[in-house]
């Protein structure tokens, strides 16, 4: 089934099954529809860039649009908070639902298709019966370790998407560093024929990344929660200026961050283009951070060059 938006004007429950104008922005329910409106826009000889998300948009979201409507001619977006990647039952059932606020903000942006189904929708025969897609060795290090299934249900919920989208361009945060390189070893394993481009973290003006997470803070943690931020800065400075002693700031950033009322899950610091271990050969080092502040958890990254 497949509604139409359009630009304040008309009604906007109006069924459509055609682009009519370049000012539509359709929505899509269910799968033979989304197909159907992704061959229309093909017929056209438009290139797609897909934008997957969970939905409750923010400014990182939105500048992933805005960057794949430089890419592609038109743009499509996923809002689908994907059971099948929560390794925490109660994570799932908190995690914020905005559909109504997210439309208007992507028909702001003027995205061309929006995708909503429900998990009855992408996992028909139930959760258990859904055919997976999984990428070894980096699904199971570092945040996979500490959220065993998230990783196998991105791929394969992405695996999915892109299979219903074909987009040529499918857009990823950095913020979520492990995934999007776990989503180009996808990509490059099983042929899939789509350019992954990664977008720099979107962060508020005190430099707290981003988050649909980040609504869940309480009002005495979130003056706090760019601290996390900080304290990653503060260790990318001391690796800029030659501290090589990887062990001991690991530790003092936990310590740091425990401290500021955190209840740190995880620090690492990794070969950027590995995610393993640093060696000599390593140019960039990737620290990653997650950490509790209160219920929700928030995670971080930066890239330094050694
Ligand atoms: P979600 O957390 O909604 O994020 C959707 C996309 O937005 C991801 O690529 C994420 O990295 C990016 N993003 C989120 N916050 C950002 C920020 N502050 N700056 C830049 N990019 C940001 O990631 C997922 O959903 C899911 O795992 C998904 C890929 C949709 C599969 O279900």
């Amino acid at each position: 089934m497949c509604e139409l938006k359009k630009g304040g004007r008309g009604n906007p429950d109006t069924p459509v099954r055609r682009f009519l104008a370049t000012d539509i922005m359709i929505i899509a329910k269910d799968i033979p529809s989304a197909v159907n409106e992704v061959n229309n826009l093909k017929k056209q000889g438009a290139t797609i860039a897909l934008v997957p998300t969970m939905g409750n948009l923010h400014e990182g979201h939105l500048t992933l649009v805005r960057e794949a409507k430089k890419v592609a001619d038109k743009v499509v977006v996923s809002v689908f908070v994907n059971p099948l990647q929560f390794n925490n039952a109660e994570d799932l059932k908190n995690y914020p639902r905005t559909l109504e606020q997210d439309l208007a903000k992507l028909e702001q942006e003027q995205v061309d298709l929006v995708f909503t189904p429900t998990p009855q929708t992408m996992y028909p025969n139930g959760m258990e019966n859904q055919t997976s897609v999984f990428v070894p060795n980096i699904s199971d290090m570092l945040e996979g370790k500490l959220r065993p299934g998230h990783f196998k249900g991105v791929s394969t919920v992405v695996n999915k998407l892109f299979n219903i989208v074909r987009p040529e361009f499918a857009m990823f945060g950095q913020k979520d560093f492990q995934q999007v390189a776990m989503l180009k070893q996808l990509v490059e394993d099983m042929a899939i024929q789509v350019k992954i481009i990664t977008v720099p973290i979107v962060r508020d003006a005190e430099g707290l990344a981003l988050s649909s997470r980040n609504g869940l803070l309480t009002e005495t943690d979130k003056p706090k929660a760019h601290l996390l931020h900080a304290e990653i800065s503060k260790l990318a400075d001391k690796i800029r200026n030659g501290n090589r002693n990887f062990e001991k700031l690991k530790e003092d950033t936990r310590e740091a961050l425990d401290a500021c009322g955190f209840k740190t899950d995880s620090v690492d610091i990794v070969d950027a283009s590995t995610l393993g271990d640093i060696t000599e050969k390593t140019v960039e080092a990737a620290i990653l951070v997650s950490a509790y502040l209160g219920k929700p958890r928030l995670i971080d990254n930066e890239v330094v060059k050694l």
